[in-house]
């Protein structure tokens, strides 16, 4: 059984609360629910935090043996070359997901500190974009 992880970053606790117009108005747990019982043949784990260390402890963690990685970073994805190291270190492949489609937005949403190490990047077709990343690792 493939062993896949989410790994949400800063505020995505908060998606269904939060700027609803951009993020939509479903929970993460909600959707998450969703897509256990989609890929019920895969093991899906989730880790959400919003401080910017614990997530790049978990990355460390999860590189090693997991199948795969999804990761929305959100506000890191632009400031974190932590971030953007622990993904170049692990072996483990990450896509890198967002909800929005960060260059239709601010220009400082367009700079991306975990692309160029990520084996893809789906973008921008809101909870979607997750489902999307894990279909890549199970094709
Ligand atoms: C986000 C986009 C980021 O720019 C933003 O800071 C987020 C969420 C997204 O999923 O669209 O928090 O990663």
């Amino acid at each position: 059984m493939k062993q896949l992880i989410i790994i949400n970053g800063p505020n995505l606790n908060l998606l269904g609360k939060r700027e609803p117009e951009i993020y939509g108005s479903q929970t993460f747990d909600d959707y998450l629910n969703i897509l256990k019982s989609k890929y019920n043949k895969v093991k899906l784990d989730y880790f959400q935090s919003n401080i910017e260390g614990e997530l790049i402890n978990k990355l460390q963690e999860a590189g090693f043996s997991y199948d795969g990685i999804v990761l929305n970073a959100a506000a890191y994805t632009h400031t974190s070359v932590g971030i953007g190291d622990a993904v170049k270190a692990i072996e483990t492949p990450v896509v890198e997901v967002h909800i929005s489609n960060t260059f239709s937005r601010e220009a400082f949403r367009h700079q991306s500190y975990i692309s160029a190490h990520a084996k893809g990047v789906i973008l921008g077709f809101g909870l979607k974009s997750y489902d999307l990343a894990i279909e890549s690792f199970i094709l």
